[in-house]
């Protein structure tokens, strides 16, 4: 069982959904099946009624669509860094010639928003700021409120959000919280397997990627949003993935996934449903966690709802790990360099509450043979 910061457990009924018999991507029923995802993804970016934003499904992993946002903005990026892939923006941005500053945070810490406001004031203008809402490698969550703020002062700066594993476990208020370009793959919150990605985009970074040259093909933020949009994606696209995350919206948006005190709920209510049940599951998980004298490794208010990231303390991390493996769970180490410092537990898509239950006592058995 996958406890680690995704890919997580998929569902067998979704699986499923990957060995439908293929249609043609030129089809009406391929245009069809496009057209479909939209209604559940406004849920997942959180679009208010009336938003004129577009949601869009790329054939790529996350990484590709970082690479895609960047083609969208002018050459001066701030990279908020606080985490490996948060770097990852940065290095991307650099491979591709932009001039890109960065804001270090402290692994474990989020931005604070005067930083922010002065690291735009003082090494500014910048066509983008980048960020990660949370980082999988740390387990912190960035308050997007607290961005969009300070963001609003700078309305010539757009805002590129990786929401890799956060969307589909927390609001992401799209509008209200200023995004330019949010994206994310579909393995962590939403729980489907890897290999497509999908992405909300503002109007305002539409225009600015109609302004920039040089955006390459695939990767062109303008070709495959208009080829959403239309229906007509502009190269084939993983079709069974497609039905799968088609499943998975229709089902989350039904409230299929939820426990069953939450059963009858549908539209935005289940996705909020969705959101509660994290931030119960992760609640239970800090309270494990202190239960062996453990702490997280960011504070509580920066915790993420998705992935916990443990301070090991002395324990030894590969002890554990391998001891919930021959118990048949899998959670991971620590990221890079806080390998063996802390290990990182993934509660997030359709893992229930019984589930985490039995994972920590496992957990418990493991701690107690070492
Ligand atoms: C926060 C975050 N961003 C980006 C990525 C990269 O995603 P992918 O491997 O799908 O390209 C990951 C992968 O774990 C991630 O956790």
């Amino acid at each position: 069982m996958l406890w680690i910061p995704g890919p997580t457990e998929v569902r067998p009924e979704v699986l499923a959904e990957c060995t439908r018999p293929m249609i043609g991507h030129r089809s009406q029923a391929c245009s069809d099946l496009i057209a479909s995802l939209d209604p559940g993804l406004r849920l997942a970016f959180g679009l208010e009624a009336k938003s004129t934003s577009s949601v869009a499904v790329h054939t790529t992993s996350a990484t590709g669509l970082m690479e895609s946002a960047l083609h969208g903005v002018g050459p001066r990026v701030l990279s908020i860094v606080g985490g490996a892939f948060a770097k990852r923006w940065a290095q991307i941005a650099g491979s591709m010639g932009k001039q890109v500053e960065t804001l270090e945070v402290e692994w474990g810490r989020s931005v604070d928003a005067d930083s922010l406001r002065e690291a735009l004031t003082e090494r500014g203008p910048f066509d983008a700021v980048t960020l990660v809402s949370n980082e999988t490698s740390t387990g912190v969550r960035t308050h997007l409120d607290r961005i969009a703020e300070v963001l609003r002062d700078f309305p010539d700066t757009l805002l590129l959000v990786d929401l890799v594993s956060y969307i589909a476990g927390a609001p992401v208020d799209f509008d209200t919280n200023g995004i330019d370009f949010g994206l994310a793959g579909v393995q962590k919150a939403f729980a489907l397997p890897p290999g497509i990605s999908v992405c909300c985009a503002s109007d305002r970074f539409l225009v600015s990627a109609r302004e920039q040259r040089d955006r390459g093909s695939y990767l062109d933020p303008v070709s495959f949003i208009e080829g959403h949009v239309a229906r007509k994606t502009p190269s084939t696209p993983a079709i069974g993935l497609y039905y799968a995350l088609a499943k998975q919206l229709e089902d989350i948006s039904t409230g299929v996934t939820l426990p069953a005190a939450d059963h009858g709920l549908v539209g935005a209510a289940a996705w909020f449903a969705r959101f509660a049940k994290h931030e119960r599951l992760q609640a239970r998980t800090v309270e494990w966690a202190h239960g062996h004298g453990l702490e997280l490794l960011p504070a509580a208010d920066d915790a993420s709802p998705t992935v916990s990231c443990i301070r090991a303390g002395g324990l030894d991390v590969g002890a554990l790990t391998a001891g919930l493996s021959e118990r048949g769970f899998e959670i991971s180490n620590g990221y890079g360099p806080l390998k063996g410092q802390t290990f990182r537990i993934g509660h997030m898509g359709d893992h229930t509450e019984a589930g985490l239950e039995q994972l920590l006592s496992a957990a418990d058995e493991v701690l107690a043979a070492l």
